[in-house]
This record gives C-alpha cells, structure tokens and sequence, in this order.
C-alpha cells in the first residue's frame, strides 16, 4: 500500500514508520521544514526509544520517505492519514480543529483515483463528516472513504505500542474502506490483534473515552493517596490491593502529582465541551479536570510541607521535568505548573531532566544542571518529578553529602520511604501515611 501522512510530530512520524516497516510504501509530510530537513540528514525531531533506527533503516530500504509538499504522495496514496494537531482551542477547550480542517481542504485538491482518508488526530465526533464535507466541496469529483482511526499509542513506548496495540479502533461509512484498512493492519493479524470496525462517531468517541477514563482512574488514585496521608495507610499498598483485582486492573494506578502531557488534558476538557454541548454532561470527567488541575496547582505546598514556609533563599533541585519519562514531550507537565509556583514564593530552581530540552524555553529563571548529582548540590530539598529510571538508583550518599538539608520530596513515589530514612533523608512521599507530607 501506498500511504501519506500528513504531519510528521509524535504521532505521525511513529506511525509512518512502523508502517514503512510493515512494508508499505510511506511519505511524511509536514510543513515545519525544518523537521523535514533534519529527518532528510537522518536526526529525529523527538526523543522516542528505538525511533531513530527504525526510521533509519525504512529510509534505507526505500520505504519511508520525506516531504514538505504533500501533492505528490497524496496523488499516489490508497491511504492518506491525517495526523496533525489537536490542541486545546483558546479560551473554550474545545478541540481546535484548523489544522485538521486546513489538511483535509489541502489533500482534496491532490487526491486521484479511490483513496481512503484516515483521521489519526484525536477529534471530537463530527469531524470526520466535516472532513468529507470539506472534500466534496473542493473536490465534488474525488473518490474518498472517510475513515476515523484513532492512535491509543503512549509515548516513550510508542514503537511497540503501535506493533503489537491492545487493539485497533476503525471507524468507517463506507464498506470499500474496509478491506484497505485490513491491508495496512494486516502484519497485526500474526499476533491476533482484534481490528474493530465500528461506525465513524462510535470511533471518534471511542478514543475520548479511553483516555478521560484513564485520566479519571489516575484521578482516582490520586484522591486516595490524600485520604491515605491523612489516614495513615499506604497508596502503593492499596494499589496493588485493588490492582491485582482483574476488574480493576493494575495499570494508571500511580499516584503523582496529577496527569499532564500532550493528550489526557486537552482530550478530557474536549470531551467535557462536547458532552455538555450535547445536553448530556459528563460529570465524572468534569469532575476529574478539576481535581486534577487543583492538584498540579497544590503540589507546591508538598514542598513547603517539607522545608517550610519560607521559601526565599532557599534552593531546590529538581529532577524530571518532562511530563513522563522517555519521552521529550513538556506539553502540560505538571512541572510547568509546580516550577513556576515554588519560584514565586522565592526558591531559587535548579533542575535537571535527560531529554527535557525545551524546558529551557518553557521555565525562564531555572538554573539547568548537567546531571542529578549536580541538581542536589547545596540544595535546601530535592524534588523527583519525573521518574526516569536514571533517578531510581541514585548514590544516596552521594545525594545526602551534596546537599545542604537532606530533604527528599519524591511525588512518584520512585524510594522506599524506610531506606531514605536509614540514609539519613526526611523524605516525603505521595499517599504513604505518616511518611507524607500534606500539601
Ligand atoms: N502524542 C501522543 O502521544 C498522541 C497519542 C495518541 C493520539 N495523539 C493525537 O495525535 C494528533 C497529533 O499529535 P502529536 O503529538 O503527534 O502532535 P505534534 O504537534 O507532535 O505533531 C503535529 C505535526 O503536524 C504538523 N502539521 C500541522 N498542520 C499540518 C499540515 N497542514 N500539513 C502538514 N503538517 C502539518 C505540525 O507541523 C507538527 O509537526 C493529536 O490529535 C493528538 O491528540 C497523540
């Protein structure tokens, strides 16, 4: 199959070349030339484990190719996947779908013979109508399926969750659509991953759906740990108590400091806007967008709890900043909340993250450091804020003697608060009873 890809961020670029490497015939497009060039002389735009090889050796066997004019790739396309921005709409938190709807218009100029039109982006449900709309109106003459086919890939695992996925969502109004959808799929069929095919809406909604309730079940175990600390009972203990219970399942059971990243945020308050301009609110994921931002908000005051009131003067090393670990991403970190709200009450920041590089755009006044040890020197409290595995193994000792207080605020719960205490550490965890701190 021949397929274009219309953006080429996390999601396309991950996508283009596993289908490249399922052996289809893939070009990238997108309009930051830029990107385009450095993925040309072979340098990725991203930090994804495992990328930069696949994409090397699919560019080398002539499968996956790059571009910023689309026109070529679209015309020869079975597939033309969308696969471009979704971001929160200003002031409303509604999905903003110019990009999107500027792809569709830019494709149906270029589209010949019968081809499928793939929305990958996360939309709201509509968007593929109004996607065919945009289409017929160009192009009353063109061929097209418009199909809904949502990603439900994580990033930092985002190569194998795309190979072997829990399962793939298909949402099409027309049956032709259905056997070039299999065909791009078909690689899956050897490990027996179940292909739904569903309605296009039921798609769209689908993916909402996993993700608000994911974020609410994140959520949920981050309204435990509060009670535990003020109970005295542990959240890692509860977590794996309820976790082991198939129903509920052990996985997005790690409480933190509040979901953030580049999908949970904008894809729950998305899904709240539709609901409630549907006339059928969905109270659970309201509910879930507010106690979440609160808590981003109010994990400062876990820092204070640990060191005092006073912050002025005072300085705190951070480690972590990117949203999750393996990835690069900075889009809604809860570090992007928590950084600004220590510094404004007068802590002086030095932080280190391994791949977190715009951060250095996004947090002005942090002093970035060249490694986690240099992070902890002279510091009044460390803070973990991303639990990349680099952290999890620290030279405590090390840590302690660089430090000025030996305070440990670890919001993901990566240390056993028993062997940080043996090591000389008042150390604070989330929802781990008396050895917690209350923000
Ligand atoms: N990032 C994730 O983990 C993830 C997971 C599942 C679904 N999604 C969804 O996938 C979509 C894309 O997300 P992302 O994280 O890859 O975004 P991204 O910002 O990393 O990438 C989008 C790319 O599209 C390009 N672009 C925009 N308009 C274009 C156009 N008309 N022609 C060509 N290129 C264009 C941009 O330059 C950018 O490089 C979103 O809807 C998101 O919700 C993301």
């Amino acid at each position: 199959m021949r397929v274009a890809m219309i953006g080429t961020g996390y999601v396309g670029l991950v996508s283009g070349a596993c289908f490249a490497d399922f052996g289809h015939v893939v070009t990238c497009i997108d309009k930051d030339a830029a990107k385009i060039a450095r993925l040309k002389d072979g340098v990725m735009p991203i930090f994804e484990p495992g990328l930069d090889t696949l994409v090397a050796r699919n560019v080398r066997e002539d499968r996956l190719f790059f571009d910023t004019n689309s026109a070529e790739a679209v015309r020869d396309a079975d597939a033309v996947f969308i696969a471009v921005g979704t971001p929160s709409r200003r002031g409303d938190g509604h999905a903003d779908l110019s990009y999107v709807y500027a792809a569709a218009e830019e494709i149906a100029g270029q589209i010949a013979g019968f081809t499928v039109v793939v929305t990958k982006s996360t939309v709201p449900v509509g968007t593929g109508d109004e996607i065919e709309a945009i289409i017929r109106r160009v192009r009353p003459d063109a061929d097209v399926a418009v199909v809904s086919n949502p990603e439900f890939l994580r990033e930092g695992a985002a190569i194998n969750d795309f190979k072997r996925p829990d399962r793939v969502v298909v949402g099409i109004e027309d049956e032709r659509a259905r056997a070039v959808m299999s065909e791009l799929y078909r690689p899956l069929n050897l490990n027996e991953t179940p292909i739904l095919f569903t309605g296009r809406r039921t798609s769209e909604l689908t993916k909402y759906a996993a993700n608000a309730f994911l974020a609410m079940k994140i959520t949920f175990i981050n309204e435990v740990a509060d009670l535990c600390e003020v109970l005295g009972a542990d959240v890692q203990q509860i977590a794996r108590g309820i976790g082991l219970d198939n129903r509920i399942g052990s996985k997005f059971l790690h409480a933190g400091p509040g979901y953030g990243g580049s999908c949970f945020p904008k894809d729950t308050l998305a899904l709240v806007r539709t609901a409630a301009d549907a006339g059928s609110p969905i109270r659970l994921v309201e509910t879930t967008v507010e106690v979440n931002d609160a808590r981003k908000k109010a994990m400062a005051g876990k820092v204070v709890a640990g060191i005092g009131e006073d912050l002025a003067g005072k300085t705190i090393g951070v480690l972590g900043l990117t949203f999750k670990p393996n990835t690069d991403d900075m889009r809604d970190a809860p570090s992007l909340d928590i950084v600004p709200a220590l510094q404004a009450m007068g802590a002086k920041i030095q932080a280190f993250d391994p791949e977190g590089h715009e951060a250095r755009q996004m947090l002005p006044g942090v002093e970035f450091m060249a490694g986690p040890y240099e992070a902890a020197a002279g510091a009044d409290a460390l803070v973990i804020l991303t639990e990349w595995d680099q952290f999890r193994a620290l030279d405590l000792t090390r840590i302690r003697e660089a430090m000025a207080q030996p305070v440990v605020i670890d919001l993901r719960n990566i240390y056993r608060p028993a062997e940080m205490k043996a090591s000389g550490f008042r150390y604070f965890g989330v929802g781990r009873g008396a050895g917690s701190a209350q923000p």
